[in-house]
């Protein structure tokens, strides 16, 4: 039993393998939080809760002129509210037909439900396992139930909250801000771990002390974008990989949020994380409810590594869905960085035949082949095949792809429209712009208004048309701008504020209906590359492009920060040409393809002008990639050294660990270059493993004998660098 609660004193612990998470519903009725953290017995911590009379921190009326010392200013609390006393960032801020914010939430009642909880609309884990929790809480003066929502993976140390809010009352209630989840930690020296970055440059890792104030990382851009990715961490100050007292928090939704973060005055810690409270106001009627998305909670008390596992696992097997949740992506060519808009259907073919050649099985073909689209100013909306350009018919050519023996996939922007389109001529009111203002272009485009059910239904159907044609295998799902000018044509003035959100939902309706309609298409999430890198994404898309950086030493960083959350499976990566075409640095094909390997292995340049050493070279890796496959696709991820240091290293090991194997890469070398050296993880102490460095085709530079032991605790010597960004594939087998 995952959950366990003491009827008596009303206090609720969730135990999961290696965590414990307690809260309780005190004499006063607030739910108050205790403890969470490594796994613990059911001891009540309530009793260590301190109740101090603080100045200048209020106390609930109800509590008489007595006692000073109980304040909701101080109160760890498991869902905080605004403007009754607490004086923190709060998790709760509504407005009533009075125009008061403020809430007070009490306990009312609790439910332990089997499984795990369907939210309407949202994205959130599923399972035949599980058990959830469900505490009711109500705002009398408001009569505003609050369902704080528990779903428990024990196995997997996972903990998804959401809140569900329903309006008893006979009048409209609107919510300003009300977060996914709120939790208070007590004491303790933390930094606060965030992952920032831009366009060609995602996820790159911060950490800072959480000091005497309010840090927040976020996005109001419509979509959860490149500049901050909704997954934290709070770490304790020398957390390390194999170390130290971390949590981890993403957020299943693919918009504007915010993850907030406040050491407050008695020195705990506070963390919001949910939907952005700016451009959101939700109009709560009578009788109505209003759904949070989901956050995704894990602790380990073991450092980062053991928390991304705790995240790779459930995303692998409780986010991703469908029939590619346990298929391998197909080894794939990708014809933009190789033709941009300047293709005809023999130069894709040319590029098709020579892929083939290379023991390439799909051929994507990206942007440019409907409507008038030669440029990225043009022809967003047009989904109609340009028949001119391909040759004749989208059927015609993928029959043709077929012919060789390869499937073939698409490239859509579906959110997105040009000015300059048919679609935008007859439905200039379907594009979002505020009344009386010229909207921003972002890339030259506008976005479509996917609030609205009519562009939502549109939308559905014009991709159903052309996904039916049986030929299509693999959709990229891109979006090449961040939203403003949020405004629909459809909504009251009062609902404007629900704009952001109703997008989000609508864009998710249409993602639910075509997967479910193509369960055999795989989807392949893209916004500008990485920009919306999330598990809500991840729920209807199993892969993402994960940056437009295809420079190998770039995505170094940029897949090690993406690593912390999401799973290798998951990210797009390819091998593209040497200069690189977004920072003009040349690296080997070997170094690119080693690279490529930690994600969703493809090929994005001109396979047909290779010469014959890399065509031949290039057989060989995609050989390799196929008979590591399994290992790549199941295997548990380690990162083994950082981007800080003079090489990056990771490793997959099997989960019976009888194989693993780790790649490096050098940045740099140096004159009178000193050793290096890495721990090798996912080993058995006790078995015996041959460790040996290998090329595409094999046992290359060194082979010997080493206890797993051995391995994690001496390590390996890794080979020695002779040009700059020099890549090593170290296999380690048990004998
Ligand atoms: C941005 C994507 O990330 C690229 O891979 C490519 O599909 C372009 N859009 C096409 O416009």
């Amino acid at each position: 039993m995952a959950i366990t609660i003491q009827e008596e004193s009303k206090l609720f612990s969730i135990h999961t393998r290696t965590t414990t998470y307690q809260f309780k519903a005190d004499e006063n009725g607030y739910l108050v939080h205790t403890y969470y953290g490594s796994r613990i017995e059911d001891d009540d911590l309530y009793q260590q809760i301190p109740f101090v009379d603080r100045g200048f921190s209020p106390n609930p009326y109800e509590l008489g002129m007595e006692d000073r010392t109980y304040s909701m200013d101080t109160l760890m609390q498991e869902y905080s509210t605004y403007g009754t006393g607490d004086f923190r960032i709060t998790a709760l801020r509504v407005r009533n037909v009075c125009g008061s914010q403020a809430a007070t939430l009490k306990y009312v009642d609790y439910e332990v439900k089997p499984g795990l909880p369907v939210i309407p609309g949202l994205p959130a884990i599923y399972g035949n396992e599980g058990e959830t929790l469900i505490v009711r809480l109500l705002d009398e003066c408001l009569g505003l139930e609050a369902y704080i929502y528990y779903a428990v993976l024990e196995d997997k140390d996972m903990i998804a909250r959401s809140v569900r809010f329903v309006n008893q009352s006979n009048e409209t209630v609107w919510l300003e801000k009300c977060a996914s989840m709120c939790l208070d930690l007590p004491y303790g020296a933390y930094d606060f771990i965030t992952f920032y970055g831009r366009h060609n440059m995602e996820r790159n890792l911060s950490r800072s002390p959480i000091e005497h104030g309010i840090s927040e990382v976020g996005s109001v851009r419509g979509t959860s974008s490149h500049q901050y990715n909704p997954y934290a961490m709070i770490a304790e100050k020398y957390t390390t990989e194999e170390m130290g007292r971390c949590y981890g928090f993403a957020l299943a939704y693919s918009g504007d949020f915010a993850m907030e973060v406040e050491k407050s005055q008695t020195d705990s810690i506070r963390f919001l994380c949910g939907i952005h409270p700016d451009e959101f106001t939700w109009r709560l009627d009578p009788g109505k409810n209003f759904d949070t998305p989901q956050v995704l909670m894990s602790f380990s008390g073991n450092g980062f590594a053991e928390l991304s596992y705790h995240f790779h696992q459930t995303i692998c097997e409780n986010i991703i869905r469908g029939e590619w949740k346990n298929k391998k992506s197909p080894v794939l060519i990708n014809n933009w960085e190789a033709t941009f808009f300047d293709f005809d259907k023999e130069k894709l073919i040319q590029i098709a035949d020579a892929a083939k050649k290379l023991g390439v099985s799909l051929f994507v073909l990206d942007d440019g082949w409907f409507g008038k689209r030669d440029s990225d100013r043009e022809g967003l909306g047009d989904w109609f095949p340009n028949v001119n350009k391909l040759g004749g018919t989208l059927d015609s050519l993928g029959q043709c792809i077929e012919d060789k023996g390869m499937k073939f996939g698409l490239w859509f922007e579906p959110e997105a429209i040009s000015e300059e389109s048919e679609l935008f001529r007859s439905h200039p009111d379907w594009a979002f712009s505020i009344p009386g203002r010229n909207p921003a272009l972002g890339r030259s485009q506008l976005i479509l208004d996917l609030s609205r059910d009519d562009v939502v239904d549109y939308l559905t159907e014009r991709l159903r048309e052309i996904l039916s044609s049986g030929k299509i295998s693999y959709v990229k799902w891109d979006m090449n701008r961040s939203i403003c000018d949020k405004y629909s044509r459809v909504l009251p003035v009062e609902q404007q504020g629900e704009v952001a959100h109703r997008y989000v939902l609508g864009l998710y309706r249409i993602l639910e209906r075509l997967t479910e309609e193509f369960p055999e298409i795989l989807f392949e999430g893209c916004s500008g590359g990485g920009g919306r890198f999330d598990v809500g994404m991840l729920y209807y898309c199993p892969q993402i492009w994960c940056s437009d950086n295809t420079d190998a030493i770039n995505r170094l960083k940029i897949q090690y920060g993406t690593s912390f959350c999401y799973p290798p499976r998951t990210m797009g990566a390819h091998v593209s040409e040497s200069p690189n075409q977004q920072t003009g640095r040349r690296s080997s094909l070997k170094t690119r393809a080693v690279v490529a390997m930690a994600g969703t292995f493809g090929y994005e340049l001109d396979v047909s002008r290779l010469s014959n050493e890399e065509c031949a070279e290039i057989q060989r890796q995609v050989e390799f990639v196929k008979n590591y496959e399994n290992l790549l696709f199941h295997g548990r991820y380690y990162r083994l050294s950082s981007p800080e240091d003079r090489f990056v290293a990771w490793e997959f090991a099997s989960a019976d660990k009888s194989e693993a194997l780790v790649s490096v890469v050098y940045y740099d070398v140096e004159g009178n270059q000193p050793p290096s050296y890495t721990r090798v993880r996912g080993v058995s102490p006790d078995r015996r493993y041959r460790v040996y460095e290998t090329g595409w085709n094999g046992e290359n530079s060194f082979s010997y004998v080493l206890s797993g032991k051995t391995l994690e605790h001496a390590g390996i010597l890794l080979p020695t660098p002779t040009y700059e960004g020099e890549a090593f594939l170290i296999r380690i087998e048990a004998l």
